[in-house]
């Protein structure tokens, strides 16, 4: 475990007016992404489009590190350099999501999910670190329902994260620990604020008696908001106020940021929800990790057609350099229309 590494990478992540770009989706989630715009979802397009995204000209100015799926943890671009290669050249954390996906709890109520992939990890870690990743992603699933999450649920899922996160910092990987309550569903913002708040609890005391070095932890939060199908949906401030309060309750002031998914958010409310915690200050730095809010509008304007690479790098850029204000309180509606 190499600490000064450890807190070389979480000091480069966590560098002022930057975030993370989660670019992480399975094939199976890719493929969904890729129909919306009837594009093929093989690996050849994959590849051109996460290419398109790393090259987009100035983005090293917005984005600190990139999430990779370990398939493209092992493709090159079309220069021909490794893309952790790449980005690590152009002044960009490589990291790697390490979790395979959630299967059901046994004996839990239907929708109580835990996540899978620790058989094996060390291994599987110590050659992440050989191709070129420094940061590791771990998801867990928290949903929101009639009596759910159980403890059960909160506790399986808060072990798993534990036992990830030594295993990162074993093999001097970064832990992005990334528990993340669902926005699906009518439950109203004091629900989630309370699951949220359960949820951060147990996965902090679980580190804890994992003796994972808070240090050196980087979490990946989700917001507190209200259910996308509940009729009362809270306004920027108020997100923005319980958010931090469940943060300043749960997470210890000794990790070196915090950054947040999208979860399903319009790509400007994701904006101005970051925008807000930040004008309102917390104790550590609080930026984006977003896969759909960063990419939707160039996933968007690319629809597989190479004619549509500028437009489709523009997108993206534009998405960044938005969030980046936002990192910083720095944000404006109006700098939308600036695009
Ligand atoms: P979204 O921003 O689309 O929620 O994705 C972030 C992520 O990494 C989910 O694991």
């Amino acid at each position: 475990m190499d600490k000064s590494l450890l807190s070389k990478t979480a000091a480069a992540m966590m560098t002022p007016g930057k975030g993370v770009l989660a670019a992480d989706e399975s094939a199976g989630t890719c493929e969904k992404r890729f129909q919306s715009v009837n594009v093929d979802c093989t690996e050849e397009n994959r590849r051109t489009y996460r290419g398109l995204l790393f090259t987009t000209p100035g983005v090293s100015q917005y984005i600190s590190g990139v999430i990779l799926h370990d398939e493209t943890l092992r493709q090159s671009g079309n220069d021909g350099a490794t893309f952790p290669a790449y980005l690590a050249k152009n002044g960009i954390v490589p990291g790697i999501k390490v979790d395979k996906g959630v299967v059901q709890i046994p004996l839990a109520q239907a929708g109580e999910k835990v996540t899978e992939g620790l058989d094996g990890l060390d291994k599987r870690m110590a050659e992440y670190f050989k191709l070129g990743a420094r940061f590791a992603k771990w998801r867990a699933v928290i949903t929101i329902g009639d009596g759910i999450p159980s403890h059960t649920c909160i506790y399986a899922n808060a072990h798993a994260l534990a036992r990830y996160a030594g295993a990162c910092q074993a093999a001097s990987i970064v832990p992005m620990i990334e528990p993340e309550v669902l926005l699906d569903g009518s439950h109203t913002i004091e629900r989630c604020e309370e699951v949220t708040e359960a949820t951060l609890r147990a996965t902090f005391a679980a580190l804890a008696a994992y003796n994972v070095s808070f240090e050196h932890t980087i979490l990946k939060a989700s917001m507190v908001v209200s259910g996308n199908a509940c009729s009362r949906q809270a306004g920027v401030d108020e997100v923005a106020e319980r958010t931090l309060r469940v943060l300043k309750r749960t997470v210890p002031a000794s990790l070196p940021g915090v950054v947040f998914l999208s979860g399903g958010q319009s790509d400007e409310a994701a904006t101005a929800h970051l925008d807000a915690m930040n004008r309102m200050g917390a104790p550590w730095p609080l930026t984006f990790s977003y896969s759909r809010a960063l990419q939707n509008p160039a996933l968007k304007a690319w629809s597989g057609k190479a004619a549509n690479y500028a437009a489709a790098q523009k997108a993206f850029a534009h998405r960044a350099r938005m969030n980046g204000l936002a990192s910083q309180g720095k944000w404006k509606p109006e700098a939308e229309k600036a695009a």
